[in-house]
């Protein structure tokens, strides 16, 4: 997995952990036992303070976000450990929404970075692929798009009911994030950046990706930029992923390309994700849900949850424990010591994943 940028590179951490709801009670304690066996004997001093941000409380108080909450963790946080939101008990997931969508938005937290990278070659569907050739990273546009939520109905429920989504693109928005794209393709030597948008058919909004593009590129002549349509973009990600090192895109298409690019290396169950603002108080999170399906049965791999942590730690700057992090997955894997979603039998790897950690720090 590439590195992510810094937040400080500082000796001391203080870390927000909000486990949310059902499996992500579950997979993030495992992660901070990890971090935290990790960062032991390093000097390392780390804080980790707990929120019961979710469901339970949403239900019990009417509260998701609590006032003053955005303000606390922007100001008195480095990063924060996220868990997963959504309970069966909740329809309409308001809570989800107000607590993760409050923070992405309001942190601004514009970089959704998702790694893909091979960590064995036997949890690719790809045929006859192997880890050199999967190891990219998704910039996700995080905070505009289709998402920013402007739109309505017309004559809703009849049979001329219309509905419009409004796809919002700031000037602003889009260099930052390409931006951010070819710094981070720069400072880590990676050649081949893509970016991705459908600039044939959406020419207004995609033709200020095309412009912006076009601009910000001409100032890193070190990277070998090209531009693919999101369409071909998912055919050539399945065709030849080793063709890929870093890919920035939209919101909506880097919601799914990034997904598709995670099942290259095994989907859900090993997929970690950062919500970043460089610089500032940023978010990690494993990709998937909170799983009610198999919430309180023990048997929820932690995996997603370690590998967020690892990013996380490459955030803070603590480069050797982030490697630590993903080193003590890849063994585990190697091992075959894995949860039922992988094929394993173990119901949870912590202690051996925590004794890991302690043998190798
Ligand atoms: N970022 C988030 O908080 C987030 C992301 C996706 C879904 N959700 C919410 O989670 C709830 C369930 O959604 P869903 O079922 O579509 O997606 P999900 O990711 O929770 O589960 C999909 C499938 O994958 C399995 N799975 C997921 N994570 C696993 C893990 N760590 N170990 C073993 N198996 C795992 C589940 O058992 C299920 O069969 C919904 O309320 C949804 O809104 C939250």
């Amino acid at each position: 997995m590439p590195n992510i940028p810094l937040r400080s590179g500082g000796p001391n951490a203080r870390i927000a952990v909000i486990p949310g709801d059902g499996i992500g009670k579950e997979v993030t304690p495992a992660a901070v036992a990890v971090i935290r066996a990790a960062t032991a004997k390093r000097n390392r001093p780390i804080e980790f303070i707990e929120f019961d941000w979710g469901a339970d409380r949403y239900l019990r108080e009417g509260v998701s976000l609590p006032d003053g909450a955005l303000e606390m963790l922007r100001d008195e946080f480095d990063a924060i450990l996220f868990g997963a939101l959504g309970d069966p008990r909740v329809p309409s997931n308001q809570h989800a929404a107000d607590i993760l969508l409050g923070l992405r938005f309001k942190l601004d937290l514009y970089v959704n970075a998702r790694p893909t990278e091979l960590l064995h070659e036997r949890f690719t569907p790809l045929r006859d692929r192997t880890p050199k050739d999967i190891n990219l990273m998704v910039f996700r546009e995080n905070t505009e798009g289709l998402y920013v939520g402007v739109g309505g109905f017309f004559k809703k429920g009849t049979a001329d009911e219309i509905a419009v989504q409004e796809d919002v693109n700031s000037r602003k928005g889009v260099e930052r994030i390409i931006r951010h794209a070819f710094d981070y393709a720069r400072a880590r030597k990676l050649k081949r950046l893509c970016m991705s948008d459908k600039s044939n058919a959406m020419t207004f909004a995609h033709d200020l990706w095309q412009r912006v593009f076009k601009t910000v590129r001409t100032e890193y002549p070190d990277v070998d930029s090209r531009h693919l349509y999101i369409d071909t973009l998912a055919m050539e990600l399945v065709r030849d992923p080793s063709q890929f090192d870093v890919i920035v895109t939209c919101n909506l298409f880097g919601d799914i390309i990034s997904d598709l690019a995670a099942q290259l290396a095994g989907g859900l169950g090993l997929a970690p994700s950062g919500n970043i603002h460089p610089g500032k108080t940023s978010l990690f999170e494993p990709v998937h849900g909170s799983a009610p399906n198999i919430a309180g049965k023990g048997i929820a791999n932690p995996f997603g949850s370690v590998l967020a942590s690892s990013m996380l730690l490459e955030f803070l700057g603590w480069h050797e424990e982030a490697t630590l992090l993903k080193q003590s997955i890849k063994s585990a894997l190697a091992e075959n010591i894995t949860t039922p979603d992988l094929g394993g039998s173990k119901p949870t790897l912590v202690s051996w994943l925590v004794n890991y950690a302690s043998k190798n720090s």
